[in-house]
């Protein structure tokens, strides 16, 4: 005998739309902590990495972190948030803010909306700091704010996120 699930039968759990942010972080970032203190601070990229993860934790968000001092690593990686529908992107290109057209072109290809985000405030330094290739197609930019400033990109990408989830949305949704 074989039974057929009616289509109007109620699935088991309901849908949910769950938050997925990824955050990159550029070449030299993995020394933060002993790397010229007086621009980038003192946390280390774990102490970042962990307080964004447990804050999206609290709210049921998946938060994916990853740090590579490879160019092509860095693109690599953005092509896969395409593929496992990442919803918003939070970046720091570091060094490559200021000359990756490349890099600028897989956030373009897969037009995930994201905030470019610097520790120091690049526009206060050397000239060559004050050009980035991707600041007029980021969402947005905070530059200057410290670690801190990573916090304040995950609080706009998660409000981001439940306007979109409020007033609906492209994304498949996934059951959890
Ligand atoms: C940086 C600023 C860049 O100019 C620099 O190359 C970095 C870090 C920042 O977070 O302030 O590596 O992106």
């Amino acid at each position: 005998m074989t039974t057929k699930r009616s289509s109007r039968s109620a699935p088991k759990t309901a849908p949910t739309l769950r938050p997925h942010v990824l955050v990159v972080h550029g070449p030299n970032l993995n020394l933060l902590g002993s790397r010229e203190p007086k621009h980038y601070g003192l946390a280390t990229l774990d102490d970042i990495d962990r307080s964004l993860t447990s804050r999206g934790e609290s709210v049921g968000a998946q938060i994916e972190t990853f740090q590579h001092n490879h160019e092509g690593a860095l693109i690599d990686r953005i092509h896969q948030a395409a593929r496992d529908q990442v919803d918003f992107i939070i970046i720091n290109p570091a060094g490559y803010t200021h000359s990756s057209v490349a890099l600028r072109d897989a956030l373009a290809a897969v037009a995930i909306p994201f905030v470019e985000v610097h520790l120091s405030n690049i526009h206060a330094r050397e000239s060559f700091r004050q050009h980035s290739y991707f600041s007029d197609i980021a969402v947005g930019v905070v530059s200057g704010l410290g670690a801190h400033g990573y916090e304040l990109a995950l609080e706009f990408a998660l409000r981001h996120l439940q306007n979109r989830t409020s007033h609906g949305s492209q994304k498949t949704e996934k059951a959890h």
